[in-house]
């Protein structure tokens, strides 16, 4: 039987942590140490072992913070499971990390925020540029699992900054042919010789690359910033709804 030891150190700083909350800077310093002495076997998500999954919350072998504290401290024994070389303070920061993650993950999602979410999705315009299940466009990037890849944190900062971060698959770009056309649009395919675009009137156009005089990518994204448009409330039932979309 697999059996927890505390020591009074990590009684105490325990304490002391619970009082003071997860903090940004705690959960800041978590992540690095995570991914230095964790994410190696776990991976990045925390989903790499079979059966186990950190990134949500919930654990076959610990519920508490102390538990999962101890775990990591101790290592699981005759499992390959080891025990980390990490002071008490550094294994909290590590649960902050991870309970962050979780939180990230259902952002208080109550039905009547996710239902909100939707409708503030359906009237600000979203779906004049992107895509849930059939309805909308496809001028963005589909979104109908976008909940499935990022998560509400991300989510947030693409719809108030959406210049912070353009994943590559979702870079916009302007090509001019041998005849002097204009074309702005997002590659859907590309290879050797060839290039499809969606353009902005969500017209699929197909290129010969030999007929391009000049191909380069946006570094801006065609996507407005709806930082003054949307109230911190607003912001995170929309984020929620976006997180609940997690594919068909
Ligand atoms: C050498 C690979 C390896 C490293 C490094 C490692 N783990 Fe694990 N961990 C495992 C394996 C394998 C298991 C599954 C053990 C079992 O139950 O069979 C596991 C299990 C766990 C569990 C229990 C999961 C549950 O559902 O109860 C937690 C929590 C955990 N690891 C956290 C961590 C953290 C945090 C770190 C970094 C400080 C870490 N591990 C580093 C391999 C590793
Ligand atoms: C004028 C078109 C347009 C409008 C309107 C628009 N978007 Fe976008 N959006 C885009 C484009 C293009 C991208 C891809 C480039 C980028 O990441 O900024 C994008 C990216 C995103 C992403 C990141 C997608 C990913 O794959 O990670 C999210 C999330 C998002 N939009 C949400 C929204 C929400 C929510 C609204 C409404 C409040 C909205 N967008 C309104 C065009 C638009």
């Amino acid at each position: 039987m697999w059996s927890v030891r505390f020591s009074l150190v990590a009684l105490a700083s325990a304490a002391a942590f619970a009082q003071q909350g997860y903090s940004p800077a705690d959960i800041q310093s978590g992540k690095q140490l995570y991914g230095v002495n964790c994410s190696n076997c776990h991976g990045p998500n925390g989903d790499f072992v079979s059966g186990v999954d950190l990134g949500h919350g919930s654990f076959h072998r610990a519920s508490t913070d102390n538990e999962l504290v101890a775990i990591m401290v101790q290592g699981i024994m005759g499992t390959p499971m080891p025990p980390a070389n990490l002071s008490d303070q550094q294994a909290y920061q590590i649960v902050a990390y991870l309970r962050s993650l979780a939180a990230a993950e259902t952002p208080g999602a109550n039905k009547a925020d996710l239902a909100h979410g939707k409708s503030l999705f359906e009237s600000k315009g979203c779906l004049n540029c992107h895509r849930v299940r059939d309805h909308g466009s496809r001028v963005g990037p589909d979104l109908t699992s976008i909940g499935a890849r990022r998560k509400a944190a991300d989510i947030q900062r693409s719809i108030v900054d959406p210049n912070a971060e353009v994943l590559p698959e979702n870079r916009y770009v302007r090509v001019v042919t041998r005849d002097g056309a204009t074309i702005t649009g997002r590659i859907l395919n590309e290879d050797t010789y060839s290039l499809q675009l969606i353009d902005s009137k969500e017209k699929l156009v197909s290129l010969q690359k030999a007929d391009l005089r000049q191909f380069e990518f946006l570094k801006n994204s065609p996507m407005p910033s709806f930082r003054d448009k949307l109230s911190g409330d607003e912001l995170s039932d929309l984020a929620g709804y976006l997180v609940s979309l997690k594919g068909l």
